[in-house]
């Protein structure tokens, strides 16, 4: 078709495939994105997101918050914050303390006794300041307070596990 109005030609030209390339994809693409978002639900969508970050800062709020033992003992109960306790134990304490918590150059960790006292806090506080003048490094700077509770929840599965070729006794039994 070709009309002359006024004058003024109006040409019926194709359009051209750049142009139609993008409208064509731009329609598979919002199918897509509606059908994957929307009936689908495979991507988090807005609400998915949202409550994925809220439930982020709760978890590093939580990370924050002072270990106590009821924490402690909480988190000796979770399977992923013992994985990276276990983690943190074998990357930063067993070159001291044995791959089991045996013992070796620092004391045995699976046995009943304790020089510094075997409940959750008492065990955190060594790990987190250190008895640096005994050769016994403070975490909470190096591994920060979250890697710190995890890896004293992680000692509190230990405890008591008497591993095998442990190191003598140090300190008193832990009063129960
Ligand atoms: C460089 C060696 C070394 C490393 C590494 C080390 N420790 Fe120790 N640790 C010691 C020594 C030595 C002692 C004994 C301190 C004392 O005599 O008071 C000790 C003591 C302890 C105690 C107290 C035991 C008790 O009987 O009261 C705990 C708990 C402990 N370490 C946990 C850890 C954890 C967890 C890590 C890793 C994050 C770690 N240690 C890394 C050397 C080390």
């Amino acid at each position: 078709m070709h009309s002359v109005y006024d004058g003024i030609e109006e040409h019926d030209n194709h359009l051209p495939n750049w142009w139609l390339f993008i409208l064509w994809t731009s329609i598979i693409f919002s199918a897509g994105y509606w059908f994957w978002y929307h009936i689908a639900e495979v991507g988090p969508g807005q609400l998915g997101e949202y409550a994925a970050e809220s439930a982020e800062v709760a978890k590093r709020a939580s990370g924050n918050a002072p270990a106590s033992d009821g924490m402690l003992l909480a988190l000796a109960k979770d399977p992923a914050s013992l994985e990276s306790g276990k983690q943190v134990f074998q990357a930063n304490c067993a070159a001291c303390h044995g791959v089991q918590g045996q013992g070796s150059i620092g004391p045995n960790l699976t046995d009943a006794y304790w020089m510094h006292g075997g409940g959750p806090m008492a065990i955190h506080k060594v790990v987190a300041d250190g008895v640096v003048a005994k050769g016994m490094p403070a975490w909470e700077r190096t591994l920060g307070a979250e890697r710190v509770k995890a890896v004293t929840a992680y000692l509190l599965t230990l405890k008591g596990t008497n591993a095998p070729g442990g190191k003598e006794p140090q300190g008193e039994p832990e009063q129960p």
